[in-house]
């Protein structure tokens, strides 16, 4: 039996810390180009496709740059002809492709020791591959999942910023995202570039980076293939309870405490959302409304 995909240390995983970490990934029959290019036409059936075109930069709006900047060719085109595409392209949720959930179970499955003991509850399990052209950028974001990204082909600088520096994302836009899955207040200044922590990434490289980690990437001069294992589990579950609650707090115009500036607030508030979340979902389920659900085992596409 092969020894585990990712390389994680037991003894120095935090869940919350951003880490180096190493894979044996690279070589993978389903992550290369060829493997991709039929990917790519699965996924464009199943509208499963994000890119823009190399003109994307740091500041540009994560969320609008496929609009600012529109890549006019299909993934099948622009997958065989990275190297000159002039895009960036990612291919979304391919837990929804068969094949490639088997490959995110495996890959999680192994790694998920290691996170429990830390950091119980592995769920909305989901993979993202990312195939970029040559000089182009991932604007300055953050997501919601903890991420494990690991190079597979090419170099690329990725940018990362603690997930608990206020200056660089500030309470409020933490708030926002987390309630509105909005970006709008996640904002790039060329001032945060030095309070970074850079990981240069290349082929058996990869990092950790925990639920709301800010991050920017920047391709080096060659095409390059990225893959990003994602989950959420049920402290990045509860966190974001909170921050909805705060929200909530705020809408009523109230000063909401900062979520982790007191643990023994923040389980007291916990205790009230979840039981009030509880109640609303069991109300809605009666009257047939979708309830916004985060705890399944992938996430849905
Ligand atoms: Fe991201």
């Amino acid at each position: 039996m092969p020894g585990p995909r990712i390389h994680v240390d037991p003894a120095s995983f935090d869940p919350w810390k951003i880490q180096a970490v190493t894979h044996a990934l690279s070589d993978h029959p389903l992550l290369q180009i060829d493997a991709l290019v039929e990917l790519g036409r699965r996924q464009q059936e199943r509208k499963l496709v994000r890119t823009h075109s190399a003109a994307a930069t740091a500041g540009t709006s994560f969320a609008d740059a496929p609009l600012l900047h529109p890549n006019a060719r299909d993934a099948v085109t622009t997958l065989a002809d990275i190297e000159k595409a002039n895009a960036w392209m990612s291919l979304l949720n391919v837990q929804a492709d068969p094949i490639y959930r088997r490959l995110i179970d495996e890959v999680l499955d192994e790694v998920r020791p290691i996170v429990d003991r830390r950091d119980p509850g592995m769920c909305y399990r989901a993979g993202w591959i990312f195939v970029s052209s040559p000089r182009t950028v991932t604007p300055f974001h953050l997501d919601h999942e903890h991420n494990f990204i690991l190079q597979i082909r090419g170099r690329k600088r990725l940018y990362t910023w603690d997930p608990f520096d206020r200056v660089v994302v500030s309470e409020r836009a933490q708030e926002l995202f987390h309630d509105q899955h909005s970006r709008e207040l996640v904002v790039w200044d060329e001032a945060w570039r030095p309070r970074a922590r850079a990981f240069d990434l290349a082929p058996g490289l990869g990092g950790y980076m925990p639920s709301t980690t800010p991050h920017l990437v920047e391709n080096g001069d060659g095409p390059s293939i990225t893959m990003s294992f994602t989950y959420y589990t049920d402290a990045t579950r509860q966190r974001e309870l909170l921050y909805r609650g705060n929200a909530a707090l705020r809408r009523l115009g109230l000063e909401p405490r900062p979520v982790g500036s007191s643990p023994g607030h923040d389980r007291v508030k916990h205790t009230v959302l979840a039981g009030y979340t509880s109640a609303r979902n069991a109300i809605r389920r009666v009257l047939g409304r979708t309830i916004r659900e985060n705890s399944q085992p992938y996430a849905p596409a």
